[in-house]
């Protein structure tokens, strides 16, 4: 067999996003694209903001010398102190260019951040539901995931992290807001987060290190707020991108910033820029970071997302379904009608729907919409929600 067990398990096993994606392109290419209302993926289909081809253009109009070549592996230093200063107001911690590195996407920099704090049978600790992915790359580095739940409303449940806390945990891994329930951890549960990583890492006698994955923190409704972890917790790290909130994602960049105060920050940097070299990324693309350079702060209109996401909301609560409104990100995580998340997806398909079933992301029982679509498809959508849920609940 020439691919190996693991990957071809892997393959099999893996993502129901894609999974629901190919089959979003079977049943277009079959009925016709405008047939399907595909809430697959989460590949934001707004345009990117007129700044960006503005400042591109510019950049591509001045060819600079050298601007296609290697660079330091961290990144250029103007777009390193550039996401510095941005990133110091925004955590409201003084960061410096040497507390950054440009990375291929959020991706690139959660696959640097493991690759440097891993010995094997590490656990890095996620609270579902969760990105799926976090268990392939975990497992790219030698550890792996101990998923907990979350509570009722997909607020972080401290107890239940507190509990999974043993001596192979090296990391805590948060995502907010959160992909797939749009949930923003609030202050006080951040707060409290920092206190009992503290206190475990005393009991432990070691550093367990805060992740926050971070691409979706600027698309945020009703004036609701990402808070800082930098400011509740010193060992912490953040990974992001510009995939989400510039949509950009198939320009592949992103950053990871660590805590200036944090536990062996030089030798992790020194981790990280390694990692960045030998996992194959090199470096982070050059152009984009040119560009990114000048788009710190610039976001795609916020205000698009929030009518879709009302929309929805009242569409489908309309409808009957139970769920927690999202108060960022792009995703909508209803409970399923019926038990069983994969048959009712199979009901939604049947009107030509495609969502994604929360087993895919750790929480079976509930679904994934994706609404980076156009207005038009959800409204056409939602009788076809509505008559799933009636036919489930006539199978229940
Ligand atoms: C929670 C989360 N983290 C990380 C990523 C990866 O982002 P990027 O495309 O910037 O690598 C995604 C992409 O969907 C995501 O939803």
């Amino acid at each position: 067999m020439a691919v190996a067990a693991k990957i071809k398990d892997a393959i099999e096993r893996s993502s129901w996003i894609r999974k629901m994606f190919e089959e979003g392109a079977r049943l277009k290419s079959l009925h016709g694209p405008d047939k399907i209302y595909d809430f697959s993926l989460g590949n934001p289909d707004l345009e990117p903001p007129e700044k960006f081809r503005q400042v591109l253009r510019s950049i591509l109009a001045a060819s600079a010398t050298g601007a296609h070549s290697y660079m330091p592996n961290a990144g250029y230093e103007e777009t390193r102190a550039a996401v510095a200063a941005y990133v110091s107001r925004e955590q409201g911690v003084k960061i410096k260019s040497e507390h950054v590195v440009m990375t291929c996407g959020a991706a690139g920099a959660l696959n640097c951040i493991f690759k440097t704090l891993f010995d094997p049978g590490d656990e890095v600790i996620v609270s579902a539901p969760y990105f799926v992915e976090y268990g392939f790359y975990a497992d790219n580095h030698g550890g792996q995931i101990r998923v907990v739940s979350t509570r009722d409303d997909f607020t972080l449940n401290l107890e239940a992290i507190e509990k999974a806390i043993n001596p192979r945990t090296k990391v805590v891994l948060i995502n907010s807001p959160n992909n797939p329930t749009g949930q923003i951890y609030d202050r006080t549960s951040l707060k409290q987060l920092g206190d009992l990583l503290t206190a475990s890492s005393r009991k432990m006698g070691k550093t367990i290190y805060l992740v926050s994955d971070e691409p979706y923190r600027k698309i945020v409704y009703d004036g609701f707020e990402v808070p800082s972890i930098f400011e509740v917790y010193p060992h912490s790290i953040v990974a992001t991108s510009y995939s989400k909130d510039v949509s950009l994602p198939g320009e592949r960049l992103g950053f990871l910033v660590v805590h200036p105060e944090a536990d062996e920050v030089k030798s992790l940097m020194g981790g990280f820029v390694l990692a960045n070299r030998i996992l194959g990324f090199v470096n982070a693309p050059a152009l984009m970071q040119r560009v990114v350079t000048h788009l710190q702060g610039v976001c795609v209109d916020v205000g698009v997302y929030q009518e879709r996401r009302d929309l929805f909301c009242r569409g489908l609560t309309d409808a009957g379904y139970d769920l927690v409104k999202p108060r960022g990100g792009f995703y909508l995580f209803p409970k399923s009608p019926l038990a069983d998340d994969v048959s009712f997806v199979s009901l939604l398909q049947e009107e030509n729907i495609l969502v994604v079933p929360g087993r895919g992301f750790g929480s079976p029982g509930y679904f994934r919409i994706a609404y980076c679509v156009g207005k038009k498809t959800i409204e056409s959508a939602l009788p076809g929600f509505a008559r799933a849920r009636k036919r489930a609940l006539g199978k229940a």
